[in-house]
Formats: C-alpha cells, sequence, structure tokens
C-alpha cells in the first residue's frame, strides 16, 4: 500500500516537475544560444589592410553595430539606385570620351574626386578640368568627392565648373553646419563623407541637413584597392535609422563585392577600376544596379533592369 501510494505520488511529482524541467532546459538551451551568438558578433574581426603613416587607421566599427540586427538585416528601401563610374579610374587622356562612353553605358552620374595632394597623398584635377569635362557631358550629374583640406576654399569655384553635388569629409572641416549651408548657397547638393576609420556616429548630427552620406570602402586617395567589408555595419547602420536618404559608398566596389553593399542598404555606388577595366562597361554597371534592385529594393527576378548584350 505505501509502495503503491508512493508510485502514485511519484508519478504525479513527476508529471507536474517534467513540464517545467523540459521548458527551464529549452529555455537555457536558447539563452546559451543567444549568448554564443552576441559574443560571436561582438569580436573585432582583424583589420584588413596594411597601414601607412599617409593613411588615418582604420579601427572596426565599434562591437555594438555588431549586433544580430544590423548585420542580419537585409533591409529593404525605397531608394533609387544610382551607379557612378569613377572617372578616376579612366583613360585620363580622353577624359570626354570615357565620360560619355559610361554614359551611353547606363551610368546614372559621374563621380569626379577631386585631391589636393594634402587630404590624401595623391593629386588629380579641380575646377578648371570639370569645367570642360562640362561642355562634353551637358545634362550629365556632376558628384564631385572633395577629398581637400579646405573644402570652404572650392565650394563656388566648383559650383561655377559644373558641378552638382559637393561632398566634403567630415574629417577635413570644423564647422560642418557652415559648410554645408555655403554648399547650399550655391544650389548644388550636399554630400558628406566619412574616412573608414571614422565612427558612423560622428555624422549623426549632419544627417538631416545634408542630401546624401558616403561611407568610404577604401582610404581615400587611391582608385583600384581592396574593398573593406567591415564598413558595411556602418551603412547598415545609417540605412535603418534612415531609410529615404542616399547612402553612397566607394572604393572597391564592383560584381564580386556589390552583394555585400546592396545588403547593407547602399543605393548610389561608385565604381571605377570595375567599370573602366571591363571590356563591356555597361555589363558591369547593369550587374551593379541589378545587385541593389534585388538585395536593397527587394525587387522580383522580373523586375531587374536586363542584361544589356556581352
Ligand atoms: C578613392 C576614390 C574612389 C576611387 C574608386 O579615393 O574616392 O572614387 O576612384 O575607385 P575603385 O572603384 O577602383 O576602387
Ligand atoms: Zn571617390
Amino acid at each position: 500500500m505505501a509502495t503503491r501510494r508512493f508510485c502514485v505520488l511519484y508519478s504525479t511529482t513527476m508529471q507536474a516537475v517534467m513540464p517545467l524541467c523540459l521548458s527551464s532546459w529549452f529555455v537555457s538551451l536558447c539563452f546559451a544560444s543567444c549568448l554564443a551568438i552576441a559574443i560571436e558578433f561582438s569580436k573585432q574581426p582583424p583589420h584588413p589592410l596594411p597601414l601607412s603613416h599617409h593613411h588615418h587607421r582604420t579601427p572596426p566599427p565599434p562591437p555594438h553595430l555588431y549586433t544580430p540586427l544590423a548585420l542580419l538585416q537585409a533591409m529593404c528601401h525605397g531608394c533609387k539606385c544610382l551607379i557612378g563610374p569613377s572617372m578616376l579610374a579612366s583613360d585620363l587622356s580622353c577624359m570626354a570620351a570615357e565620360a560619355q562612353k559610361v554614359v551611353a553605358g547606363g551610368a546614372d552620374y559621374l563621380h569626379l574626386d577631386v585631391m589636393d595632394g594634402h587630404f590624401v597623398p595623391n593629386i588629380t584635377w579641380g575646377p578648371p578640368v570639370i569645367k570642360h569635362l562640362r561642355k562634353h557631358c551637358p545634362g550629365v550629374f556632376f558628384d564631385c568627392h572633395m577629398m581637400v583640406s579646405n573644402p570652404e576654399q572650392w565650394v563656388e569655384e566648383i559650383k561655377d565648373a559644373g558641378g552638382d553635388q559637393y561632398t566634403f569629409h567630415l574629417e577635413s572641416t570644423k564647422d560642418p553646419a557652415a559648410l554645408i549651408k555655403q554648399i547650399r548657397a550655391t544650389g548644388m547638393k550636399v554630400g558628406v563623407a566619412l574616412r573608414p576609420g571614422t565612427p558612423v556616429e560622428d555624422v549623426l548630427p549632419w544627417v538631416d541637413l545634408v542630401d546624401m552620406v558616403l561611407i568610404m570602402t577604401v582610404e581615400p586617395g587611391f582608385g583600384g584597392q581592396k574593398f573593406i567589408e567591415n564598413m558595411m555595419p556602418k551603412v547598415a547602420f545609417l540605412r535603418e535609422k534612415y531609410p529615404e536618404k542616399d547612402i553612397q559608398v566607394d572604393g572597391g566596389l564592383g560584381p564580386a563585392t556589390i552583394e555585400a553593399a546592396a545588403k547593407a542598404g547602399a543605393n548610389m555606388i561608385v565604381a571605377g577600376s570595375s567599370v573602366f577595366n571591363a571590356p563591356v562597361p555597361a555589363q558591369v554597371i547593369a550587374t551593379l544596379r541589378r545587385s541593389v534592385e534585388r538585395l536593397g529594393n527587394g525587387k522580383k527576378e522580373e523586375e531587374l533592369t536586363p542584361l544589356p548584350p556581352a
């Protein structure tokens, strides 16, 4: 009798306790997995580029940007995909013809890298060259990426030369608000660029005042460098906060790297070497565009821009 009573008591207790054990076991398992994922995401990846004394250090983005949300999010947005070949990679002995070739091949705008040999260790061109190019490309949007130490100095000249957008580096000015005002006064659009080592949070006070944020995916100064993929959390962070803002990426973009940028939410894609070194630039331009349409705008295969003949 006592044994039977024990058995009944035992089985009743087990019936009550087992689901609790199982559910707490399940909860612990979930907790442990989340913890493991969080630890994994907060590990900082190694720096991908050798650093020279000329170049600013490129620390990885702060650990909090590596949240599963920011990383796993394939943000769909409504921002139009715009592809801008970087003229730096063209044959500069016939710049006008090169520009016309990529415009005919589907480019939405031309990216013009102005370098002063001071902000970056390289020199390209300034307003006089842009002014001549303008005569050969009427109606084409000129996106001027100003890698210069004194961006306030060139605003009116770039406007007069035919610039449509003036993108200054946040690191190059003490007074971004005044510079933005100065650019606006000319009627040009305003872009603000961040070197790879500049934390994305630094741009937050200015985002509402500008038309576009450029997240550099190489150290500014040279074409043909390797795409720094760990800049993508910066893009995803901005895209999550600003679903309607133009976000540009510049450096190392091509068919091999576009998916990462498109998934993170970039909609303005600068591409130099990948476009100008291709046998058919129009193919590369369309490939980049299709990636942004598919992974950024969430379009279906049949809605994508068709690929031109090879
Ligand atoms: C680098 C420039 C880029 C460069 C991109 O300082 O801002 O615009 O020309 O060239 P690729 O696409 O070759 O990296
Ligand atoms: Zn550029």
